[in-house]
C-alpha cells in the first residue's frame, strides 16, 4: 500500500509545477500583456506552499478510476488557483482581516489591497480558463460540464455564498443546521467538487460518482471542523495562519457551539462514514480512506 504522505507530496509538487507553468510571464493566445506586478501577487498567492488538498483528492479520485494524465493535473490546478482565490479574499481587511497565510505574509501585506483583490480576479477567472482549455480534455462536453460544476460550486450558492453567510454572522447564535450549511457552502463545496470531478473526468458510472462525491461531502464537512478545531488549538508556528481568530470575531463555528469533545466525536462519525462509502471500492481506495483520516487528524 502506498503510503499517503509520500502520495500528497508527490501530487503537491505535480500541482506545483503545474501551476508554475501556467502562472509565467508570457500572455497566452488572445491575451494583450501579463503585468509584472499582478502575476508576482498571483504566484505569491498560488505558489508559496499549501497543502494542495483540493488537487490531491482531485488527481486521487480520477486515479481510483483509472484516469492520471496531465489534463488531471490541469483540472486540479484549476481548482487550486480557485482556491487561491478565496484565501487572498478571505485575508483582506474587510474580510477577515489576516496579515499571515501559509507561514508568509498575505497577498495585501506584501503587495497591497488592490492588489490583493486583482490577483483574486485573476485567479478566479484563470481558474475557468483552465478548465475551458482543450488541453485539459478533448471532449467539449466535458469541459463544459466542469466549467459549470466549478461555477456552481464557487459562486453565489456554494463558496462566495458561504463566505457571505460566515461574515453576516459574525457574533450571531446560529443553530447546527444553520452553521452545518454555511460550511458546506464556503468549504464543502471546493472539496465535493474535488472528488466529483477526479471521477467525472475518469468516466466512473453513476453509482461509483454518486458515492465519490457524497465521500467529498462528508470530507468537505470534517475538513472546516478541524480547520475550526485547529483555531481554537492550534499556534501561528504550526498552522502558517494566526490562530485564535474565530472566537475574537464571533465566527459561528460548531466549536464555539458545542464544544471540542464533541467537535472530535463528530469528526471520528464522519471518519466512519467516509469510510464506509469507500467499502466497495476495496483496498483500491486506500489512499482516499487515509486522505479521510488526515483531513480529520491534520495538525496544519
Ligand atoms: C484553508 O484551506 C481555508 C479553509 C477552507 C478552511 P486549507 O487548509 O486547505 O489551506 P492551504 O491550501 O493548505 O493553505
Ligand atoms: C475560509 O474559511 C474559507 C474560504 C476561504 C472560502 P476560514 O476563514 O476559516 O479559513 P482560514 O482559517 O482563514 O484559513
Ligand atoms: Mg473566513
Ligand atoms: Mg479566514
Ligand atoms: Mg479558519
Amino acid at each position: 500500500m502506498q503510503d499517503f504522505s509520500q502520495r500528497l507530496t508527490q501530487v503537491a509538487a505535480a500541482t506545483q509545477s503545474t501551476l508554475e507553468a501556467l502562472l509565467d510571464d508570457s500572455p497566452r493566445h488572445g491575451e494583450i500583456a501579463r503585468p509584472d506586478r499582478l502575476m508576482r501577487a498571483m504566484r505569491h498567492a498560488a505558489l508559496g506552499g499549501g497543502k494542495r488538498l483540493r488537487p490531491f483528492l482531485l488527481v486521487e479520485s480520477a486515479r481510483l478510476f483509472g484516469r492520471e494524465d496531465p489534463g488531471v493535473l490541469r483540472a486540479a490546478a484549476a481548482l487550486e488557483c480557485l482556491h487561491c482565490y478565496s484565501l487572498a479574499h478571505d485575508d483582506l481587511p474587510a474580510m477577515d482581516d489576516d496579515a499571515l497565510r501559509r507561514g508568509q505574509p498575505t497577498v495585501h501585506v506584501a503587495f497591497d489591497e488592490a492588489t490583493a483583490i486583482l490577483a483574486g480576479d485573476a485567479l478566479l477567472t484563470y481558474a475557468f480558463d483552465i478548465l475551458a482549455d482543450p488541453l485539459t480534455d478533448a471532449d467539449p462536453a466535458l469541459r463544459a460540464e466542469l466549467t459549470l460544476e466549478l461555477a456552481r460550486a464557487a459562486g453565489p450558492g456554494g463558496m462566495a455564498g458561504g463566505q457571505m453567510f460566515d461574515l453576516q454572522n459574525e457574533g450571531k447564535a446560529l443553530d447546527e443546521p444553520e452553521i452545518r450549511r454555511l460550511q458546506s457552502m464556503k468549504t464543502g463545496a471546493l472539496i465535493r467538487f474535488a472528488a466529483w470531478a477526479g471521477a467525472r473526468m475518469a468516466g466512473a458510472e453513476e453509482t461509483e460518482l454518486g458515492r465519490i462525491t457524497r465521500f467529498g461531502e462528508i470530507i468537505g464537512l470534517a475538513f472546516q471542523l478541524a480547520d475550526d478545531l485547529l483555531d481554537v488549538e492550534g499556534d501561528a508556528a504550526t498552522l502558517g495562519k494566526a490562530a485564535g481568530k474565530d472566537a475574537d470575531r464571533g465566527k459561528a463555528t460548531l466549536v464555539a457551539l458545542k464544544g471540542v469533545d464533541w467537535t472530535r466525536a463528530t469528526l471520528r462519525d464522519l471518519v466512519d462514514e467516509a469510510d464506509g462509502l469507500l467499502a466497495d471500492f476495496g483496498s483500491r481506495a486506500d489512499i482516499l480512506r487515509q486522505a479521510a483520516r488526515f483531513v480529520a487528524e491534520r495538525a496544519s
